[in-house]
């Protein structure tokens, strides 16, 4: 099949590459750009291990075509940190609040995250579990991503993390 230019920029760097019109966004990131924190969980749509930041929006990589993002801005998890390797509030969160155990599923749990903060920069417990509900994980039974989630966004918003009781 034809391959088809396509150029974004991700995490600030302009990239391009041939794909095929079938190539899929995950595909692309993963195998052309070799950017392989995003992952694939499942080929339905439903885990979100496969998210990232496109034009401002959370996105399932998995249910997008490469050709789809032409033209667009991405964000991944590797695109997170600071350039002098200083982690994200939300990497920090999830580091100290114990948000991840085989790390499958933090690349797309972080990257939804950052947008939900972005959406609502101060989410109560039940909206932040409502708004990564579009992103499974395994392990840690959730409880610690919403600490994570906290500590993160009261990082960002300058006050004080108290963790609530269990
Ligand atoms: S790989 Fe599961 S939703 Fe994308
Ligand atoms: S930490 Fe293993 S799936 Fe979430």
């Amino acid at each position: 099949m034809a391959k088809v230019h396509v150029q974004m920029t991700v995490n600030g760097e302009a990239v391009e590459g041939l794909v095929e019109p079938r190539t899929l966004l995950i595909h692309f990131i993963r195998e052309q750009l070799n950017l392989t924190g995003a992952h694939i969980g499942c080929d339905t749509s439903h885990c979100g291990a496969c998210t990232v930041d496109l034009d401002g929006l959370s996105v399932k990589s998995c249910t997008r075509f490469a050709v789809q993002a032409n033209g667009g801005t991405v964000t991944t998890v590797e695109g997170m940190a600071g350039a002098d390797g200083t982690l994200h509030a939300l990497q920090e969160g999830f580091r100290m609040m114990h948000g991840l155990q085989c790390g499958f599923c933090t690349p797309g749990m972080i990257m939804r995250a950052h947008r939900l903060l972005q959406e609502n920069p101060d989410p109560t417990e039940a909206e932040i579990r409502f708004g990564i509900a579009g992103n499974l994980c395994r392990c840690t039974g959730y409880q610690n991503i919403v600490k994570a989630i906290q500590y993160a966004a009261a990082k960002i918003n300058g006050v004080p993390f108290v963790e609530a009781a269990e």
